[in-house]
């Protein structure tokens, strides 16, 4: 099966040819995210494993172009990030309120007016575009100080239900997503929602970009509390009892204390231990809000979301 379809995929002219250079961003991300699937997945020794890392090559160069058109867009922001630990730790809080995308009209929407056929559509575009929290700290934490390393992996194992299939956050989304019948396809999905998985899969995928991936998975932590928050409330409003809407409900609350644990035990020892780390970081967490920024701004005008109205 895997075979088959990394065939098709080599064989696809949109591989062979660089056409993705004039394809868009359409074009581009739906080349990197079947990278990124292919990357991760387990596979067999192959007979032509040459010419794969000699196209794997290309792709990477690909995917660093993309990364680093996203942090040239943001890196006079990330350039003003102080460079001393405590201060450091505000000014990535203060992105809260102010980073990218933050106090974005689309979730007030959706805990108050959304339909359920407009909060099904995001669902599926959120969970189409999930790259997988528990593998992104995972890759991460690789050779990171012992400070930092052992807080990644306490956000690891509560990523993992603590040892618990049941209590495990990524199937919580798919049980979501069977529960509302959501399918998502990579047809139907915008492609600002593969931009956003692709920039975390590229900055948790290569090691120059680790400080980056760990300012990203830092804001993700800071900023979903508040998100989930407002689509659990419009989960409940629409009907949907705990048992479909437990993924939301959990990270309305627990990522809170991951948050706070991501500044304490990660940002602040790195910054203190190596200052010239701080703006990778900074850098990290703005591509990341402004990639979901560029999500919510198109999912409002897919769904016909005025601003103002809602
Ligand atoms: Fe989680
Ligand atoms: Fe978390």
């Amino acid at each position: 099966m895997s075979t088959t379809s990394s065939n098709a995929e080599r064989q696809s002219p949109e591989l062979g040819s660089g056409a993705w250079t004039q394809g868009g961003p359409e074009l581009l991300h739906r080349v990197l995210l079947r990278f990124n699937q292919a990357r991760f997945r387990p596979a067999l020794p192959a007979g032509d494993w040459e010419v794969r890392v000699r196209e794997e090559t290309e792709l990477r160069l690909l995917e660093g172009r993309f990364v680093e058109a996203e942090r040239a867009a943001i890196a006079a922001w990330a350039a003003e990030a102080p460079t001393d630990p405590d201060a450091f730790v505000a000014w990535f809080q203060s992105l809260e309120q102010e980073g990218p995308g933050q106090n974005d009209p689309l979730f007030p929407w959706l805990a108050t007016s959304a339909s359920l056929d407009a909060m099904k559509w995001f669902l599926t575009q959120e969970v189409a575009g999930e790259a997988g929290f528990d593998d992104l700290v995972a890759l991460t934490q690789l050779k990171l100080p012992t400070q930092a390393k052992l807080e990644l992996a306490r956000n690891y194992w509560d990523e993992m239900g603590r040892g618990r299939e049941i209590a495990m956050h990524g199937p919580m989304l798919e049980d979501l997503a069977r529960a509302l019948d959501l399918h998502p396809t990579d047809e139907g999905t915008v492609w600002e929602a593969h931009a956003l998985a692709n920039l975390l899969c590229a900055l948790a995928s290569n090691r120059r970009y680790a400080l980056h991936s760990v300012g990203a998975l830092g804001a993700v932590e800071l900023t979903a509390p508040g998100r989930a928050e407002r689509v659990n409330e419009g989960l409940q409003r629409l009907g949907l009892d705990m048992s479909v809407r437990r993924y939301y409900a959990v990270h309305a609350t627990l990522d809170r204390k991951h948050s706070a644990e991501w500044n304490r035990e990660v940002l602040r020892p790195l910054v203190a231990e190596h200052p010239e780390w701080a703006h990778a970081i900074a850098e990290g967490a703005l591509m990341r809000l402004s990639a979901g920024a560029r999500c919510f701004e198109r999912y409002r005008s897919e769904l016909g979301l005025v601003l103002g109205s809602a």
